[in-house]
């Protein structure tokens, strides 16, 4: 982890976001993240030719629409091609399935994506709640299981409860099934993104599940044994007015969302902790497990309830979307200004010395809402990320004649080590 203090880079903070500079010192040289997959535009397959005709007559595809969120990435044992999955959130309608995977068939806006598990399973649009309605991140686990955050609703239209998904990806089978109850979600405002297991150091037990409300400014609990699970709220959990505005490659729009990313201690470093951050926020923020794991805790729905475990690490200075945890216990965010990667190491103080800058890519790394570290063929992590340009998106509109959706990868250690990503 002497690394990241070798790659001493100063990240330059102004007094507004607008003025935030990245300072890099000069013996470090960025280099770029490797390109798996690049799109103008989404390429979604349907089961027939007639199908694709009957949703866009019916409303229920807007190729304009379709905007991909988070990435996902899986090896089977041994094999060195994994499966990439991308989720495809409802924020509006006309996005005729909200999870996909990539496949080696191109067309002329990008590669192909085909539903996950299957076209039926998204066929409904909320009127059956035994399916996806909106998935904004998945996370896939060590023991080869998908586990699914729906958020039940479409354009804040609340069709279904909050659940959760486990899938075996092997089977395809579902191997976990949970439903929000009411009082753990707000319906028509809730808007869950972000699921983070807590899985067994030594088999695949999972206690809990952490779920980020950012629309709702809240986070839920699921205790898996106990099948319970309850709501987080309070200050710590909202927005900040100084990081309501975001400004990407020089456009600017409004997101006023709380706790997005949520990530946990790797096994082996004690105490454990969730650490937390709001989208339109540049603090970082933690919390023992050990107190959020109790229910005790959270009995009385006060957000003053353990107010005292809350711990502000820091501010970065900017806003940051996607985040992952290596095993090494290196914290990794998708910074939205400057576009670019930011690492910090969990046993230093959350300072601007100690927070490097690795990549900085205006062009390729415009909005970094996915973000996963996942292991590969050979046992090493390998650091993902999928950018979308959510600005133009939620502003002026995307350019098809660009690349507009990227999904990035490095190995973690080349990436700490600021040598080479292949
Ligand atoms: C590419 O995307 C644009 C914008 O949504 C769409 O109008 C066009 O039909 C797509 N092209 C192909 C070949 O699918
Ligand atoms: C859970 O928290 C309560 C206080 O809210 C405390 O009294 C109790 O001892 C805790 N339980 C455990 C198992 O730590
Ligand atoms: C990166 O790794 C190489 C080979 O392991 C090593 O020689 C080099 O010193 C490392 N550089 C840094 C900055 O850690």
């Amino acid at each position: 982890m002497q690394q990241l203090l070798r790659i001493a880079v100063l990240l330059w903070l102004g007094l507004a976001t607008s003025q935030v500079r990245a300072q890099f010192s000069t013996d470090y040289e960025a280099k770029a993240l490797r390109s798996v997959y690049e799109a103008r535009n989404l390429e979604l397959s349907f089961p027939t030719p007639q199908e694709r005709e009957r949703v866009i007559k019916a409303g229920l595809y807007d190729p304009d629409n379709v905007v991909p969120l988070d990435v996902d990435v899986y090896y089977t044992h041994g094999d060195r091609v994994p499966s990439i999955f991308v989720t495809i959130p409802r924020f509006v309608k006309g996005v005729p399935y909200s999870l996909a995977y990539v496949t080696n068939e191109q067309r002329g806006n990008g590669t192909v994506l085909r539903a996950y598990p299957s076209y039926d399973w998204h066929q409904s649009h909320g009127a059956d709640c035994n399916g996806l309605t909106s998935v904004y991140r998945t996370q896939i686990d060590e023991c080869g299981r998908m586990w699914i955050l729906d958020s039940g609703e479409i354009d804040f239209v609340q069709h279904c409860a909050p659940q959760l998904y486990a899938l075996d990806l092997a089977s395809g089978g579902v191997v976990h099934h949970y439903r929000l109850p009411q009082g753990t979600y707000k319906p028509g405002f809730s808007r869950f993104v972000t699921p983070t297991i807590n899985l067994d150091a030594h088999n695949c037990d999972v206690s809990h599940v952490y779920m980020a409300d950012s629309i709702g400014s809240g986070l839920v609990v699921y205790d898996v044994n106990a099948q319970r699970s309850w709501r987080i709220e309070n200050k710590f959990t909202y927005p900040h007015p100084d990081f309501g505005t975001f400004t990407v490659a020089g456009e600017s729009f409004e997101l006023w969302d709380g706790t997005v990313g949520l990530t946990l201690t790797p096994h082996g470093l004690a105490p454990r902790m969730l650490y937390f951050h709001s989208l339109s926020s540049d603090w970082q923020m933690t919390l023992p497990l050990e107190a959020l794991n109790n229910a005790t805790n959270w009995r009385d729905k006060d957000t003053a309830s353990a107010l005292e475990q809350f711990v502000l690490l820091g501010k970065r200075g900017s806003q940051c979307v996607g985040s992952a945890m290596s095993e090494t216990g290196t914290l990794f965010c998708g910074l939205v200004q400057p576009a670019s990667i930011l690492a910090w190491n969990i046993r230093q103080p959350y300072t601007q010395q100690n927070l490097a800058l690795l990549i900085e890519d205006e062009q390729r790394l415009q909005f970094p809402s996915g973000i996963k570290i996942v292991r590969n063929y050979e046992g090493k992590e390998e650091f993902w990320v999928l950018s979308n340009r959510l600005q133009k998106a939620f502003g002026t509109g995307l350019n098809f004649k660009e690349i507009n959706f990227r999904i990035q990868k490095c190995g973690v250690h080349e990436l700490l080590n600021g040598s080479n990503c292949n």
